[in-house]
C-alpha cells in the first residue's frame, strides 16, 4: 500500500480544534480509497514560542522537509507580539520550502446562501493565485528612531522576473484546464515600477498562452467586481499581499472565511507543500468547540490532490458539499453545529 508521510502542525487557537479534524477526514479518505497516511505532530507555533522563545526547533525546516506534505492550522496568540508568526513561522516555510504558489479556491458549497444574494454556483467559482515568496512581504525594511517624534519606517517590496514568470506560467497553466482566463489584478496605475514591471512580464507569459483570454483589472475595481461580478474571474493571479486580503473577501463571499481553503505550493515537488485554511487563530472563539472546519479539511482535499490522491481529494470535496447541503453548518455559516459534528457528518458522507 503507498504510504505517505504527512507532518501536522496545529499552530494555535483554534488550529488544535480544526486540524485533528482535518486529520480524521483525510484518515478516513485514506481507508477508503486505499492508501495510508504516515502523520507526525509538531507543536510549533506562538504557543511553542512561549515555552522555548522560538516558533519552531532549531532542526525545524531539516525535519519538514523530509514529508511528503505539512497540514498546518494557523499561528499567532493574543500573548504573543503578532509581528513574529508570520516571519518566524508560516513565511518561514513557505520561503524555505518554495512554495511560490499560493492557490486559494473560491468557490460556493451546496446549500450555501452566498451574502451576495442574487449570485449562485455557476457565479461564485474562481481560484486566487497569489505570489507566496517575494513582492511586498518580504521584509526587506526597518524602523528607524520609533520614538522620536521624527521616527520613520520602511518596507520595500521585491519583484523578481524569475520569481514573476514561474507564478504567472503556473497561473495560466491552471487556466488552461479550467475555464480558460486569467485576470492578472495589480495596481500598476500607482506602484509604477515593481507592479508595472510585474504587468508587463506576465504579458510576456501571456503570449505564450494563445488559448487563454488575458486581462488585467486594478485591485481597487477587482474588490468591487469581487461582490458585484464574481461570475468575470476563472484564475485571479495576484501579488503577496493583494492576494491576501482578496481571499479573505473570497472566503467572504462563499459565505465564511471559514470556509476557504489554501495550498502553498511547491510546483516541482522539490520541497513539501504545506496546506492551510486561509483564516488565522481565531482567538476570539478558540476552545469553544464552534470554529467551522471546511476550510481546514478542504485544504487537507488540496493536500491529497498535490501528493496524486486525486479520487480520493474529489470524494473528500463531495462529502462537504453533502454536508452543506444538509444545513450541517457551524454558527458562523448560519448553523447551530459544533466542529465535531460539522467533521463527523463529512466522514459519514465520505463514507457514504
Ligand atoms: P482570523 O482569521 O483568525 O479571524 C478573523 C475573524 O474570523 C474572527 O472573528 C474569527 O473568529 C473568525 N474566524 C476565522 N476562522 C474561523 C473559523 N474557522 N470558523 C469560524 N470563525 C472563524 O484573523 P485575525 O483575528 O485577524 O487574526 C488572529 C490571529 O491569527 C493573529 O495572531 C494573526 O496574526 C493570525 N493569523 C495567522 C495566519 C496564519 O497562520 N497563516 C493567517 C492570518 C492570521
Ligand atoms: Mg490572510
Amino acid at each position: 500500500m503507498t504510504s505517505y508521510k504527512i507532518a501536522v502542525v496545529n499552530g494555535d487557537g483554534i488550529g488544535h480544534e480544526i486540524v485533528p479534524m482535518g486529520v480524521e477526514v483525510l484518515k478516513a479518505a485514506a481507508e477508503k480509497f486505499g492508501f495510508d497516511l504516515d502523520t507526525t505532530e509538531y507543536a510549533y507555533g506562538a504557543g511553542y514560542y512561549l515555552e522555548h522563545g522560538d516558533f519552531m526547533a532549531e532542526t525545524g525546516l531539516e525535519d519538514l522537509k523530509n514529508f511528503d506534505g505539512i497540514l498546518f492550522g494557523a499561528v499567532g496568540l493574543p500573548a504573543v507580539d503578532d509581528t513574529l508568526p508570520f516571519k518566524l513561522f508560516t513565511n518561514k516555510v513557505r520561503t524555505a520550502f518554495k512554495q511560490y504558489v499560493n492557490y486559494r479556491p473560491v468557490k460556493l458549497l451546496d446549500g450555501i446562501d452566498s451574502p451576495l444574494r442574487t449570485k449562485t454556483q455557476k457565479d461564485i467559482d474562481f481560484v486566487v493565485i497569489r505570489e507566496n515568496n517575494e513582492g511586498e512581504f518580504v521584509q526587506n525594511g526597518r524602523q528607524m528612531y520609533p520614538d522620536e517624534p521624527y521616527g520613520f519606517a520602511t518596507d520595500t517590496s521585491l519583484f523578481t522576473r524569475p520569481g514573476i514568470e514561474r507564478i504567472a506560467h503556473y497561473a495560466f497553466k491552471l487556466a488552461q484546464k479550467r475555464r480558460k482566463k486569467v485576470t492578472n489584478v495589480t495596481k500598476s496605475n500607482t506602484m509604477i515600477n515593481t507592479l508595472a514591471y510585474w504587468d508587463r512580464v506576465i504579458a510576456e507569459v501571456a503570449e505564450h498562452y494563445p488559448d487563454v483570454q488575458y486581462g488585467k483589472m486594478y485591485i481597487d475595481a477587482a474588490t468591487a467586481n469581487f461582490v458585484l461580478r464574481p461570475e468575470l474571474f476563472d484564475v485571479v493571479l495576484t501579488t503577496n499581499m493583494l492576494g491576501d486580503i482578496l481571499s479573505d473577501l473570497g472566503g467572504a463571499i462563499m459565505g465564511s472565511l471559514g470556509f476557504g481553503p489554501s495550498g502553498n505550493i511547491n510546483p516541482e515537488k522539490n520541497f513539501p507543500s504545506m496546506f492551510e485554511p486561509i483564516h488565522g487563530s481565531a482567538p476570539d472563539i478558540a476552545g469553544k468547540g464552534i470554529a467551522n472546519p471546511i476550510g481546514q479539511i478542504w485544504s487537507g482535499a488540496i493536500m491529497l490532490e498535490h501528493i496524486g490522491e486525486t479520487a480520493a481529494a474529489e470524494a473528500i470535496v463531495k462529502a462537504i458539499n453533502a454536508t452543506t447541503a444538509q444545513g450541517i453548518l457551524t454558527g458562523d455559516a448560519g448553523g447551530k453545529n459544533s466542529t465535531t459534528e460539522v467533521a463527523q457528518a463529512i466522514i459519514e458522507n465520505l463514507k457514504g
